[in-house]
């Protein structure tokens, strides 16, 4: 809280003059000042899909419930970081905290830069709302951390889970090299195996830039049952048309994956080739709740049509977690008081119903299997089945 301490100094200033008609001057509380957050998200480059989506939630979620919370305003302050470069997420962070005063980190478009602000989130006592960022390690590298998206082992376990259920017997895994990929893979290898299937390999791909063809030829030459695929949401369309057109569908191999590999920002322009894909997550733009309709229909109406994806739910949980620890701290933004009252929410989001766990900070939730479908002439990822207030295994 910096306030009381400027209103302290101000006194210190006037000297005696003021404090002479201080009994005449009402004390300004710290109501009077707006709490800022600092929302850090890719606005450009490969991932900016992912910024525009936690970015437009957050938008739509003060144009519902208002810019006040608890008497105070709440002013987002939206930083691009580029969503390559850590050194460039680490610096916006500290000069956000330093130089604008803010009291709430938030966004966080990929690992990397998660990791890279958690120093400054615990320097500064500031608490930090992961939005977007999934590797499961995420909320213990800092104790400030708070995460409202989900993590890669949350989501992948149910889908190795339905595979060997539904009798697929060997597997290729195939993910982007680095934290949340090699999270999925892990995971999906452990529990698909503990489960009775074999893995045929295990194919690691660069993030930025993939080339798909030559690891899909060797894919196709090694005929799995299924490919397990992990790419961070803004890839899957390139890499199921290259699925396709490389004729691993037609050869039987079946195509599992995780949501974000069928993120519902790009299943319009994806199209009918990913009719029949089996994936899990924790929230399609298809969730039958009425919450979720009203969020979708708004969403589209105020952003040309645009679908939310998961990546947006992460951004508007986010700000529905500050809202709640401003009303709980009764406006009072000091970093351990909203920390505290972060810890153990729950509430009912567009996803279904979520908790921050008490204990790790992070989100726990119900993860579905989906089958993409055409509704009303447009692909969907239809939710089928549900594995209940599921917590983050780990790896
Ligand atoms: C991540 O970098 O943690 C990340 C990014 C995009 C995703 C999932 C995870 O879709």
């Amino acid at each position: 809280m910096t306030h009381p301490v400027n209103v302290q100094r101000r006194h210190l200033i006037l000297g005696g003059a003021a404090a002479a008609t201080a009994s005449l001057v009402p004390m300004r509380s710290f109501a009077a000042d707006p709490v800022k957050v600092g929302l850090i998200v890719p606005m450009s480059g490969p991932f900016a899909s992912t910024g525009k989506q936690i970015a437009a939630a957050v938008s739509l979620y003060q144009k519902k419930y208002g810019d006040t919370v608890a008497g105070r305003k709440v002013e987002v302050i939206l930083k691009d970081d580029g969503g390559v470069a850590p050194d460039m997420t680490k610096r916006i962070a500290q000069e956000l905290v330093t130089r604008d005063g803010v009291q709430i980190l938030a966004g966080f478009g990929l690992t990397p830069l998660a990791f890279a602000a958690s120093p400054v989130a615990t320097q500064a006592k500031t608490p930090m709302v992961v939005m977007a960022a999934a590797t499961s390690v995420i909320v213990k590298r800092s104790p400030y951390i708070v995460r409202t998206g989900f993590t890669l082992p949350q989501v992948t376990a149910p889908m190795a889970d339905w595979a060997t259920k539904n009798n697929i017997k060997s597997a290729i895994t195939f993910v982007a090299d680095y934290g949340p990929g090699i999270d999925a893979e892990k995971v999906f290898v452990k529990q698909f195996t503990a489960g009775g299937g074999s893995i045929m390999h295990s194919i690691r791909t660069p993030l930025l830039n993939p080339d798909y063809a030559p690891f899909l030829k060797r894919v196709k030459d090694s005929k799995p049952e299924a490919l397990f695929v992990f790419v961070p949401s803004g890839e899957g369309a390139s890499l199921i048309k290259q699925f396709n057109e490389r004729g691993l569908a037609a050869e039987g191999i079946r195509l599992i994956c995780t949501g974000d590999v069928l993120d519902d920002d790009l299943m319009v322009s994806i199209g009918e080739v990913s009719k029949g894909i089996v994936s899990s997550h924790h929230y399609s733009a298809a969730h039958p709740s009425p919450e979720n309709k009203e969020y979708v229909a708004s969403f589209a109406r105020d952003n040309n049509g645009m679908r939310p994806n998961f990546h947006s739910v992460g951004g508007y949980d986010g700000m529905h977690l500050i809202y709640e620890a401003l009303k709980k701290t009764n406006g009072d933004a000091n970093g351990d008081k909203i920390l505290a009252a972060m810890k153990g929410a729950s509430w009912t989001s567009v996803r279904g119903p979520m908790t921050i766990d008490a204990e790790t900070r992070d989100v726990i939730q119900d993860i579905y299997i989906r089958k993409s479908e055409e509704v009303d002439g447009q692909m969907w990822n239809v939710e089928f089945d549900k594995i209940a207030q599921f917590k983050d295994p780990g790896v």
